[in-house]
């Protein structure tokens, strides 16, 4: 039998549901065009419980005791997880090189830096950012006072960050000398460095919930990169207004290289440094949320 055949048929009024309960829990869009895509990947989880049909497995997951479970199972198989370490390296070399030195040197003074990666998945991000500023501060870092918070909406990518266990996959991107330096071979993955997990720590969060954004107070630098391109157009106003007010004045946001704050009118202005590049925040007008 071919996958084809093994997948179950979903209506344009199911496909409609899925869409609107997806998009009310985690402001993620799903346009008609990736019905396909709802489809092929939700179909192996239907076949997995059991479920016949589409409109079985809506109040399956709308109803009952099992609703937040499976919701992140679901949420699980519908994003494409393709995290590595040091994933988009001129960014990383924008931040290692310009942006930390700029704001160590800010923050001198009170010897504390904030850094939030939000949407971190599998945390690959906030550990990367924890060995780049690491190998910066060398033998400074007890002086300082780091925190670098990963936050996702998926509980199952949370639990693997804190595991801190990687397969070769996640490596290929990692520069031969910081897999040396980070990392052990245990069985058949990598173990990360101590240190490196003990720099950061994790949190579920839903980037739609502005307000409990707003109890993390104030940071330095954001990251949420390759997670708004699955955002419409007022769910990306909504997280990028928030940034705005959840950043200090002189913070920096990263987000992906291939997203944009353009159309949004939120005011960042952009920080082209070479090979990368990075938002600055504008102040001179407010935003609401
Ligand atoms: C492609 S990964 C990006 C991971 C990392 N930022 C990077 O660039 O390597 C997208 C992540 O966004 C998370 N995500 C999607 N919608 C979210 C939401 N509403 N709130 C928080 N996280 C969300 C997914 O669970 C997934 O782990």
């Amino acid at each position: 039998m071919t996958a084809l055949a093994n997948t179950h048929a979903m209506t344009a009024e199911q496909f409609r549901r899925l869409g609107e309960i997806i998009y009310q829990r985690s402001g993620i869009h799903f346009p008609e065009t990736k019905k396909y895509v709802l489809e092929s990947r939700l179909s192996h989880r239907l076949r997995e419980l059991d479920i016949p049909d589409y409109d079985t497995y809506i109040t399956f997951l709308s109803t009952g005791p099992y609703q937040n479970d499976e919701f992140q199972e679901m949420f699980n198989r519908i994003t494409i997880n393709e995290m590595s370490f040091f994933r988009n390296e001129p960014q990383l070399d924008v931040f290692e090189s310009t942006v930390l030195p700029e704001l160590l040197e800010a923050r001198a003074d009170i010897k504390r830096l904030r850094i939030w990666s939000a949407a971190c998945s599998t945390g690959e991000e906030p550990f990367t950012i924890a060995m780049l500023i690491h190998r910066t501060l060398g033998v400074r870092l007890p002086d300082w006072h780091i925190e670098i918070l990963g936050t996702d909406i998926s509980e199952k990518a949370l639990n693997t960050a804190m595991a801190g266990l990687y397969p070769d996959y996640a490596m290929r991107t990692t520069p031969e000398l910081i897999r040396h330096r980070y990392f052990k071979k245990q069985d058949r993955l990598w173990k990360l460095d101590d240190t490196i997990e003990s720099m950061v720590s994790f949190e579920c969060h839903n980037l739609r919930d502005t307000l409990a954004a707003k109890r993390h107070g104030i940071w330095d630098v954001i990251f949420c990169r390759n997670v708004m391109t699955y955002f419409d157009i007022d769910m990306r106003k909504r997280v990028t207004g928030m940034f705005h007010s959840q950043l200090a004045d002189d913070g920096y946001l990263f987000i992906g290289h291939s997203e944009t704050l353009r159309d949004l009118g939120i005011p960042f202005e952009s920080a082209l440094i070479p090979e990368g590049f990075c938002h600055r925040k504008l102040i001179r007008k407010t935003t609401s949320l």
